[in-house]
């Protein structure tokens, strides 16, 4: 099952196929065009080199993606009700002013922060002539970000998400707050999104890409659903950036990261400036991006404190295996944090008007 490369630029620090393109000969089945990102000795960019799969290997790696996938659906469709109930509607990092002391009740008031903060970065937030009119919220867990958004804009929503439990709970809560008329949810893939091109004034993912297991491919989808001059904004998980030397991150830091997709259902990480390149190929407008790092730490030592109480702990234990197993993962988190490995990242850019 070897992959034979066509053309080999330069070795990769993470591979992902876009899609199938041309068939082959008979022992060579597909020719794949593979979004390749390249950063080594700092000639960093972003190239495209063809990789020819086999059917086995394609078999194989549709297989992976259905098993990942599954295993997502199954983790948010097991946990989303006992973080409801202990962290409230949005399942996503707070933002801290560093420095602070920080009581339990602002961690709430630290979420909506994140949503705030990051319309703020993205220019959206003051001038209401450029207030978007729709929005779709990819990977939207119970849709706490897509409820806020459609308040605060006046906008309509349509959220997606692999979990049926979060769908359902997502519709359930828009409808309890009267905005049901504004905002839906739906299962739905964000690799292959269910919608036609260019709809959405903004393409918000909250916390979301870190699932991807084409990164490539979801950036195309966001940048595809993004209206003309819409506004897309990205809040991920992601691996520190290589230094000039380096061609990957060292095996402990691998090690460290391998433990955490396997609890927390994540496929392959990828650098803030790897997202940036992709997005500088397809020709995007003002990005920016900057690592939250700083503006998170208190979120994880309270994630887990949360966990160690009479209450979270006996609805972790009674949710799953799954759950209990991300439970488990938690100080990983802040390890991998503090040492630098993990970043919290914002990266935001505009489609061209034309
Ligand atoms: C950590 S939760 C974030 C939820 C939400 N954005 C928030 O901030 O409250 C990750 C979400 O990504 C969704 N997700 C992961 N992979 C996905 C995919 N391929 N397509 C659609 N949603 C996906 C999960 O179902 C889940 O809802």
């Amino acid at each position: 099952m070897a992959t034979t490369r066509v053309s080999w630029l330069l070795r990769c620090t993470h591979t992902w196929s876009i899609q199938p393109q041309t068939l082959c000969n008979r022992n060579v089945t597909t020719l794949t065009t593979t979004g390749t990102i390249f950063s080594r000795r700092r000639t960093s960019y972003v190239g495209v080199s063809m990789a020819v799969k086999t059917k086995e290997e394609e078999i194989v790696l549709e297989e992976e993606k259905k098993k990942l996938q599954l295993g997502i659906a199954e983790f948010y469709d097991e946990s989303s009700g006992i973080w409801e109930d202990i962290w409230g509607e949005h399942m996503h990092h707070g933002f801290y002013h560093p420095d602070s002391t920080v009581s339990v009740s602002d961690h709430r008031d630290a979420q909506i922060r994140m949503i705030q903060q990051s319309l703020s970065f993205a220019s959206l937030s003051e001038d209401s002539t450029k207030w978007p009119k729709s929005v779709v919220d990819v990977g939207c867990g119970i849709g706490g970000s897509s409820r806020y958004l459609a308040k605060k804009f006046g906008a309509s929503c349509v959220g997606i998400t692999l979990s049926p439990v979060q769908a359902e709970r997502a519709n359930a809560l828009a409808a309890a707050q009267g905005l049901a008329d504004k905002v839906s949810f739906q299962v739905a893939d964000a690799l292959e999104q269910p919608f036609p091109d260019g709809q959405f004034d903004l393409v918000w993912s909250m916390e979301s890409g870190e699932h991807m297991p084409n990164k490539p491919k979801f950036v195309g989808e966001l940048v595809r659903v993004a209206a003309p001059g819409g506004t897309i904004i990205i809040v991920t998980w992601c691996h520190r950036d290589l230094r000039p030397d380096e061609e990957s991150l060292q095996p402990w830091e691998e090690n460290l990261l391998k433990k955490i997709c396997d609890s927390f259902y994540l496929p392959a990480w990828c650098s803030t400036a790897e997202y940036v390149k992709l997005l500088e190929t397809m020709s995007l407008q003002d990005i920016k991006s900057a690592d939250w790092s700083p503006f998170v730490a208190p979120f994880w030592p309270a994630v887990i404190r949360s966990a160690l109480t009479w209450k979270g702990f006996t609805s972790i234990l009674r949710s799953g295996l799954k759950t209990i197993k991300g439970a488990l993962a938690m100080p990983l988190m802040i390890e991998g944090f503090r040492k630098g490995v993990i970043k919290f990242a914002i990266i935001t850019c505009r489609k061209p008007e034309n």
